[in-house]
């Protein structure tokens, strides 16, 4: 694996410093809105995007002291090769029960802006209180569709990433950077 990677972008530390970071803002978000996150919070579901959000939201929820359930949602870009999406797909069931809950849809990236416009929508038809959309990576430029995000990590260049949950064909996921893959190994 290590010998497939050019350069990193992001190292652990910076992800782990900026993931507290944005704990810590969901957090004061909902309080503002729930009040206190003993008492309200129940009422908080995490839907984060799979496979690629795995890694950002096992940090990410563990930074929140509150009640809240996770129900995952899995898509895919087709047509099956990783460096660019052409559309999105749901697979399988998009969770049931989020009327009047408030969700905060987790994803690795936004790129093109496709799956969270997707997923943004199926979730809204379904009435929840609120809805936020929230990303680790963004690559300011690319979005061809206008989405709205609430929480950013990091702005990147628009460079073809891997680790920290990113993939490429499959692979990477687990390499605990954000970084960018030799000529080679692609
Ligand atoms: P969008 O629908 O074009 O916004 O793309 C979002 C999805 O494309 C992400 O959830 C990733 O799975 C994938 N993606 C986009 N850019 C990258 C990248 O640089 N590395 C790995 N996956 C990416
Ligand atoms: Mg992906």
């Amino acid at each position: 694996m290590h010998r497939d990677i050019e350069k990193i972008l992001i190292p652990p530390e910076r992800i782990a410093e900026r993931v507290r970071q944005m704990g810590a803002q969901v957090a004061q978000d909902l309080e503002r809105e729930l009040g206190p996150l003993d008492d309200t919070a129940e009422h908080v579901v995490f839907v984060p995007i799979l496979t690629g959000s795995i890694v950002f939201v096992a940090d990410l929820i563990r930074q929140l002291p509150l009640k809240l359930s996770l129900e995952m949602v899995a898509v895919s870009s087709y047509p099956g090769k990783s460096i660019e999406s052409k559309g999105v797909a749901l697979r399988g069931q998009l969770p049931a029960n989020l009327r009047g809950k408030h969700v905060i849809v987790i994803d690795d990236i936004l790129d093109s802006g496709q799956t969270l416009d997707v997923i943004g929508r199926l979730i809204q038809e379904q009435c929840p209180a609120s809805l936020r959309l929230c990303v680790l990576l963004r690559k300011p430029g690319k979005a061809k569709i206008d989405v709205k995000v609430d929480y950013v990590g990091f702005d990147i260049p628009d460079e073809f990433v891997v680790g920290y949950g990113l993939d490429y064909d499959g692979f990477y996921r687990n390499y605990p950077a954000i970084a960018t893959l030799r000529a080679e190994a692609r």
